[in-house]
């Protein structure tokens, strides 16, 4: 398939190039997207043939549902089952508060939403995003757009122009190309069919702060416990599967700087006398204790964002050197460093070591 680049701008957008994409929506095409959180690969959710070919683009299996984005409240009302659910307190907080924003809301469906979009299921995950070209890009499709992250199913997600091409040049019709994603993971995904609250993906907004503004006590979907999924029973699909990985193996490394780096540095030494490929994934604070050259930095300990920012693409990196082994560094689990632990030892299938 022939794709287009579309070069955009978020501050000077070109309207001709994003009418052409929205166009493309319209008849039933696939367009990539930019999003504060990462790339989404777009397709019109009213258009079940179109959301067919998302999943055939990116390999991704049929039972894990797509977000809808939307561009203002109004498009909310054909996708969900009830507007009166918009009068709920907890909702307008949260709409209020965190739209446009990484923010999933998981509410029940309208019946005329096709079964493509939602797996089957009667929920329906939707978002408005916060990247002004996407939301311009919405508007202009006039409907909800339903759009996963544009990375083959798998990988890391996208969060750089450069890594949509490695993943999705010639599987769509169109590409929008506009700098790197702010955010850098997903939107956090909020069960509010159910009370209370459930976080079923930690993500861009965090659980304190969602917390916080409704006052209640807000629940996490357990952690996958391996990679068979045993133990745990997901509510988000999505999150029974292996993600987030690249090709090499990776081991995730928590406790004090220090003895992260002893450890680090002799399951190294042994990879390397293996004759194996090792690459190692530490902030820019303790970088200075491995060799430079083998050393991806992903973000820095004063300022967690950085982690967010930096985690997808730093895997990617790790692909680029061929890495068969990868040892990271864990991060501090506050805030959004929930998110990033949670992208992180899902790349591991959860092999952690405690040093
Ligand atoms: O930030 C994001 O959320 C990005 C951008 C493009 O918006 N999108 C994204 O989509 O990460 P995706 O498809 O890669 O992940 C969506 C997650 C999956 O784990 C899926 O199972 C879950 O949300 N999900 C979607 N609809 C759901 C529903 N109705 N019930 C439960 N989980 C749902
Ligand atoms: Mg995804």
């Amino acid at each position: 398939m022939k794709t287009e680049i579309f070069d955009i701008d978020g501050e000077n957008i070109d309207y001709s190039l994003l009418e052409k994409a929205a166009e493309i929506l319209k008849r039933g095409g696939l367009v990539v997207f930019p999003t504060e959180t990462v790339y989404g690969l777009g397709a019109a959710a009213a258009c079940s043939e179109a959301v067919k070919n998302i999943f055939k683009a990116k390999g991704r299996p049929s039972d894990n549902p797509l977000i809808v984005h939307i561009s203002d409240l109004d498009m909310i009302k054909e996708l969900i089952s009830d507007e009166k659910t918009l009068e709920n307190q907890d909702i307008k907080k949260l709409a209020q508060n965190f739209w446009p924003g990484p923010l999933t809301i998981i509410f029940r469906k309208n019946n005329s939403l096709c079964d493509e979009v939602t797996a089957g299921l009667d929920t329906v995950g939707i978002r408005m995003p916060e990247n002004i070209v996407a939301r311009e890009l919405i508007r202009l499709t006039g409907k909800g757009v339903a759009a996963p992250s544009a990375n083959t199913s798998g990988r890391p997600s996208p969060t750089e122009p450069r890594h949509v091409i490695e993943d999705m040049y010639g599987k769509v019709d169109a590409i929008i190309c506009s700098g790197n994603c702010a955010v850098g993971v997903e939107s956090t995904v909020l069960d509010m069919t159910c009370d209370p609250p459930v976080i079923l993906r930690p993500g861009g907004v965090t659980r304190e702060s969602i917390k916080e503004l409704l006052g209640k006590d807000i629940l996490m979907a357990g952690v996958i416990k391996n990679d068979e999924g045993q133990d745990f029973v997901p509510k988000a699909p999505g999150m029974k599967y292996r993600h987030y990985a690249p090709r090499g193996k990776v081991i995730v490394f928590s406790g004090e700087d220090e003895k992260i780096a002893e450890k680090i540095n002799k399951y190294f030494s042994e990879a390397l006398n293996e004759g194996k490929i090792p690459r190692i994934v530490a902030s820019r604070q303790t970088a200075r204790y491995y060799d430079e050259k083998y050393v991806t930095v992903f973000g820095d300990k004063e300022c967690p964002e950085t982690f967010a920012a930096g985690i997808f693409s730093a895997l990617r990196e790790c692909d680029r050197y061929n890495a068969d082994i990868i040892f990271a560094e864990a991060v501090s689990q506050e805030g959004i460093g929930e998110a990033v632990m949670n992208r992180l030892l899902k790349a591991a299938g959860n092999n952690i070591i405690y040093v």
